[in-house]
């Protein structure tokens, strides 16, 4: 078939899984949901083995999701302890600095154990209980993974902020989940440049409801401020410690984390993931859709900073003993050669990055990807947002020079790992589809208005998924009413993913983006809600509406309509003056890229802003506004044709 792309035989030959074997599996996944996780629950190992495997239903609205609910576990032991006897001196986490000519770490499983052991000592010493929440606040460090896994081993709940969110957006999470400890260090560096993450902290903490400890790693050894009281380098912390830790007996539903994402009204919210469940899913995630072999080197590009460093970074990688590289840097510094020499230094037998980075990238030429000998790549792997087509070719020809399968995996925070993803010896690809199905997950694409089950294989929707997988989030932390009604409400009986997308006559998934109010930039999710709200905070807007437009390198880039105040006038300086102020309320991922000042919004009679027209307005599709009849000024949607800016 046209562009149909099929993984060369001695792949499939040496791989996990082959097309027979995934339909075969497939097939008990959904059909024996119990046996399948019943089995595959093997893969960790257990304190008290579960025998109840799923008890799970979607139904409104008495939605409740549980796995392996009589099962006892500790997270960090099988992540850490359970390898030390097999491979304690096999490299567990690479890291490579983000100034080249400073020296990449290797850390074996043993030494993994010793720094865990002291990490969770250090937070015991604080107070830290089972079942208290921790706030990491880290650059990509070692550092950061030690925490994570200090706080499952002692049974915390961590819950990672960005280091790139601003203080502000650090307080909010702080106050939500009451922490009693904020992790942090002193500077980060990233490309080059140094940000002063202990200031970011000092700030929040003015804000904060909350009084919690600060635990600082040493990283770059600049001048900080310390607070009055309440503020511990890590290194004093570990020499007042022992390195035996024993780890915390959980059940397999306590939660492991706490990780906070935009959606379309209100504040970020919580999303939980538990201890049993998710890191199982994880696990089995990494094996098969990169097809992970004992002794290959994993490189996932992410930030631990967003679900897919907690999934791809730490957990599923070192509960399967895997090698797994972490990379404080960025794409382009000091060029764009940067990925690929990385690459080659660490001999990467999977690479896994997003669709922005590619086209980054891309846009530099093929000069800084040649000359790197990338023949360790074996799998090609991509996340975050959909990938266009010549991205796809791109990341193929030049990058995998047409030999590695390239893994499109879609999935959410929400959904702990991959829901829809090739495997790279089974599943041949079409560049920008997602494909087929993991093992356990039911697919459906509902109709938007009715509701209804589309039965056609070929055919649009929205895509809902039909039974839970171990995975799942539980609940929004402090508001299961929220999880309920943001999941579960519009499409009763499924969980809705807030994606729209396209079954082709293979039965093949095409992603096709958001239908709800959040955008995707740069493969991160963003609330236009929560752009709106900082806009309206500052003095000269009256009103603001945020939409997405198309954007060559980030996906989707923010488009924001402004009304100013009365007596308030536009002007190139507060355009800039708007973008700083959002960026330092919320970080730099939220800053706005077009301002179009707008006299009035198109709103309903009844008040409803008409995102639907700005969105096409934006999107500079001016021959399809659709139905403009119920406007209560129609001439305002002219006014914001005839000025709209160029971009
Ligand atoms: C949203 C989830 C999951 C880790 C990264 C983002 C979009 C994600 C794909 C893909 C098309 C994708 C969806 C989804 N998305 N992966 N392979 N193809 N779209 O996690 O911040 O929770 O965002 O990202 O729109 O709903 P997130």
């Amino acid at each position: 078939m046209k562009d149909m792309h099929e993984p060369a035989p001695d792949l499939v030959r040496a791989a996990h899984i082959d097309s027979d074997g995934y339909a075969e599996m497939y097939a008990r996944s959904v059909n024996d949901p119990e046996g399948f996780w019943g089995d595959e629950a093997k893969r960790l190992d257990w304190i008290t083995q579960p025998t109840k495997i799923k008890n799970t239903t979607f139904a409104y609205p008495d939605v409740s999701i549980k796995w392996f609910e009589d099962g006892e576990l500790n997270v960090a032991a099988n992540c850490v302890d359970r390898h030390l006897e097999t491979r304690g001196d096999q490299t567990a986490i690479i890291w490579e600095p983000d100034d080249v000519s400073d020296e990449a770490q290797h850390i074996t499983y043993r030494e993994l154990h010793t720094r865990v052991c002291k990490f969770a000592n250090v937070l015991k010493e604080l107070g830290v209980k089972k079942g208290d929440r921790v706030v990491i606040y880290l650059p990509m460090i070692p550092e950061a993974a030690y925490a994570m896994l200090a706080c499952a081993r002692i049974g915390a709940i961590h819950s990672i902020v960005f280091a790139g969110f601003s203080p502000d957006a650090l307080a909010n999470r702080v106050d939500d989940c009451e922490a009693k400890v904020v992790i942090t260090s002193d500077g980060a560096p990233r490309g080059g440049r140094v940000t002063n993450l202990k200031d970011n902290v000092n700030q929040a903490l003015v804000h904060s409801a909350e009084d919690p400890a600060v635990l600082i790693v040493k990283r770059t050894g600049q001048q900080i401020a310390f607070r009055s009281n309440g503020d511990y380098w890590l290194h004093e912390m570990e020499e007042k410690v022992g390195d035996d830790c024993p780890p915390e007996t959980m059940n397999a539903e306590d939660p492991l984390f706490i990780l906070y994402t935009s959606g379309s009204t209100g504040k970020p919210k919580g999303v939980v993931h538990s201890s049993g469940g998710y890191l199982l899913y994880a696990a089995i995630t990494h094996q098969y859709t990169f097809d992970y072999h004992d002794g290959d080197v994993f490189w996932c590009t992410a930030d631990v900073g967003w679900v897919t460093g907690h999934s791809y970074i730490v957990y599923g990688p070192l509960a399967n003993g895997a090698t797994t590289l972490m990379f404080e840097g960025v794409p382009t510094y000091p060029d764009a050669g940067r990925f690929w020499a990385c690459c080659e230094k660490h001999k990467v037998n999977q690479f896994y990055t997003a669709p922005t980075a590619i086209r980054a990238l891309m846009g530099k030429g093929t000069s800084f990807v040649e000359g790197y000998d990338l023949s360790s790549i074996r799998i090609l792997g991509t996340v975050g947002e959909p990938i266009n087509p010549e991205a796809w070719n791109w990341y193929n020809d030049v990058v995998g020079k047409g030999r590695c399968p390239i893994v499109d995996t879609w999935w959410q925070t929400e959904t702990g790992g991959h829901l829809i993803t090739p495997l790279p010896g089974a599943t041949p690809t079409k560049p920008g589809s997602a494909t087929t199905p993991f093992f356990g997950v039911r697919p459906v694409v509902l109709d938007p208005q009715t509701a209804v089950v589309q039965e056609e294989t070929a055919t649009e929707g929205v895509l809902a998924i039909a039974d839970s997988w171990p995975g799942q989030m539980r609940t929004v932390w402090g508001d299961h009413e929220r999880f309920v009604k943001t999941y579960f409400e519009q499409y009763k009986g499924y969980y809705f993913s807030g994606d729209g997308c396209r079954r082709d006559e293979d039965g093949y998934y095409w992603i096709t983006g958001r239908v709800d109010d959040v955008i995707n930039v740069s493969g991160h999710r963003m609330g236009t809600a929560e752009v709106e709200s900082s806009l309206v905070a500052h003095p000269a807007v009256s009103e603001a509406a945020v939409v997405g437009y198309p954007h060559e390198v980030k996906g989707q880039g923010i488009y924001c309509y402004v009304t100013l105040m009365e007596g308030q006038e536009p002007s190139d300086a507060l355009v800039k003056e708007l973008q700083t102020h959002v960026r330092s309320d919320i970080g730099p991922i939220a800053k706005p890229d077009v301002i179009q000042w707008a006299p009035g919004l198109p709103k309903t009679r009844s008040g409803k802003i008409m995102r639907r027209i700005l969105r096409k307005i934006a999107e500079n599709d001016f021959g399809s506004l659709g139905d403009t009849s119920t406007l209560a000024e129609p001439e305002v949607v002219d006014h914001l044709i005839a000025n709209r800016p160029q971009t």
